[in-house]
């Protein structure tokens, strides 16, 4: 760099000069600063002339003063540093195929605190480590085709990461974040992720979002000492075993998601402590046990979802609790029942009402066989499609059984005709 610029008339002074010497205000014409033309054309921006470049090098327009709010749907934000600003914020959404990043642009971007890459399909590149450091906020949602845990985990100054519907490559979540040690929100949704759970996680967490993922494996003890953790969702995962019964130390969470796993066993007592949480779902599990009266205690609950397990016994919960959520779904244990002297079969929840011993009545035999109580199943359309099933099952196999014949015949008729010529050719040879 230094042999290249020997006087002080070199260019980024000269453009200083230029641009002291001509004010803002002036706005040399307007009309004539197309995004393709190099930065000097433009230079009515109060931009750095290098930050200036590296925007247009990424197709982001920069005829109108880039630092000037809201000129660019907040694609960019700005310090306030003079003679020239510095960018803060880049967000770059819906990129066409020729946008490529550069690593001298990047070099040159390195006082982001915040980057966004939306839409984005283009090749990720190995970030400038000035870059990768200055970096506090990280998002990359349906971009940069394909990551590695190792690409993120240089991203270590980051308080919030998210990386959502992008493919990691990484032998678990722990790769990435071992070096983040002052994050405070973390989601990688939809990332095809393998691996465990953490068990070191930043006990500053507020967020955590594992949602969509091949994470397997127990939900670690130690997650439940994030006492800051307003959300937590695990759910679409691979994880097994039970929740850990000191999930209730939890005391700031307000919004949890474990659905779509296998976990097993009870509803731990200790949920009853959270006092703050409003969104509980727990459905399609292999969950068992009664499911606990303290549930229709909590204060805050606007959305339970307990469906797809295995619960069994009575639902104890009454019509004023139920109404008052916002969302309650409870179908699909089939061994659950409601006591009709509290609840209306009108709040049609999916399951069946409870003979004297507190089991579910076995729906009436000429309908549905089995669950047949809920409006929407009123077509029988399960027992016709499961009988159909069966019949394309044999059909299957009947339509295997003729393939498999021909395939006999035909090994059989092949070894005949090479027996023939082979015991001809050795009659012929040894005559
Ligand atoms: C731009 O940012 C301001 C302040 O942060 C916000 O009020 C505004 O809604 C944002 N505009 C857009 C288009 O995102
Ligand atoms: C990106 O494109 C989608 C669909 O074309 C549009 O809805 C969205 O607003 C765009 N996003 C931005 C940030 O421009
Ligand atoms: C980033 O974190 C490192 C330690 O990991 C620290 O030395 C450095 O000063 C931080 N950088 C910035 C720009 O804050
Ligand atoms: C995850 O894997 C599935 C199946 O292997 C694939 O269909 C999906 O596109 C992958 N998701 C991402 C974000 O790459
Ligand atoms: C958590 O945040 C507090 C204050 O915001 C800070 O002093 C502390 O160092 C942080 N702890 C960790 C482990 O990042
Ligand atoms: C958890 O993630 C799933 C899938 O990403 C999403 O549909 C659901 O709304 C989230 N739940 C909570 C409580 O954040
Ligand atoms: C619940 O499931 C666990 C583990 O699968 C099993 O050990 C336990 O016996 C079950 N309890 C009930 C009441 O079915
Ligand atoms: C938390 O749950 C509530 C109720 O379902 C929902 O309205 C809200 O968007 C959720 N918040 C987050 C951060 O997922
Ligand atoms: C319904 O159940 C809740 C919680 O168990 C209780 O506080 C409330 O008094 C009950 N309401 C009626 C009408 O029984
Ligand atoms: C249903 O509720 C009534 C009235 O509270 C009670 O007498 C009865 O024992 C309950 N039945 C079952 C099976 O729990």
């Amino acid at each position: 760099m230094k042999p290249t610029q020997p006087s002080p008339f070199s260019f980024p002074f000269f453009l200083f000069l230029f641009l002291f010497l001509f004010p803002i205000t002036s706005s040399v014409s307007p009309t004539a600063a197309p995004t393709s033309l190099p930065s000097p054309s433009s230079s009515s921006s109060t931009l750095d002339p290098k930050q200036l470049r590296a925007l247009q090098s990424l197709n982001i327009p920069t005829s109108r003063d880039p630092c000037f709010p809201s000129s660019l749907h907040n694609v960019t934000l700005c310090d306030s540093s003079a003679p020239f600003r510095h960018l803060l914020s880049l967000r770059l959404a819906n990129c066409s195929d020729d946008v490529a990043l550069s690593f001298t642009a990047l070099k040159s971007l390195s006082t982001l605190q915040s980057l966004q890459f939306l839409n984005c399909p283009i090749s990720p590149i190995h970030f400038p480590s000035d870059l990768a450091t200055s970096l506090r906020s990280f998002t990359c949602i349906r971009s940069l085709r394909k990551l590695t845990g190792v690409w993120l985990s240089r991203l270590r100054n980051l308080t919030e990461l998210t990386v959502s519907d992008v493919s990691i490559t990484a032998s678990g979540p722990y790769v990435i974040l071992g070096n983040m040690k002052s994050l405070t929100s973390l989601t990688i949704s939809h990332a095809n992720l393998t691996g465990f759970v953490p068990k070191h996680l930043n006990l500053n967490l507020t967020h955590i979002d594992f949602s969509g993922n091949k994470l397997r494996g127990k939900i670690p003890t130690s997650v439940t000492l994030l006492e800051n953790l307003e959300t937590l969702n695990l759910s679409l995962n691979w994880l097994k075993y039970e929740i850990p019964t000191s999930i209730g130390d939890l005391i700031s969470l307000r919004n949890l998601s474990l659905a779509s796993n296998s976990l097993s066993g009870p509803i731990p007592e200790s949920f009853s402590a959270i006092p703050g949480l409003i969104h509980l779902d727990l459905g399609s599990n292999q969950l068992n046990g009664t499911i606990p009266r303290f549930i229709s205690e909590m204060k805050s609950l606007k959305y339970l979802n307990l469906e797809n397990n295995m619960f069994h016994g009575v639902i104890p919960f009454n019509e004023s609790f139920i109404k008052r959520l916002e969302v309650f779904k409870i179908q699909g244990n089939n061994n659950l029942c409601y006591n009709h002297s509290i609840l209306s079969s009108k709040l049609n929840l999916g399951i069946a009402p409870c003979d004297k011993h507190g089991l579910p009545v076995p729906p009436p035999p000429d309908k549905d066989a089995d669950d047949g109580d809920s409006v929407e199943d009123d077509s029988g359309s399960d027992y016709d499609g499961s009988d159909e099933n069966d019949v394309n099952h044999k059909e299957n196999n009947h339509h295997h059984g003729p393939n498999k014949v021909v395939l006999g015949v035909a090994i059989g008729l092949s070894s005949l005709v090479f027996l023939i010529v082979f015991s001809v050719l050795l009659s012929k040879c040894c005559r």
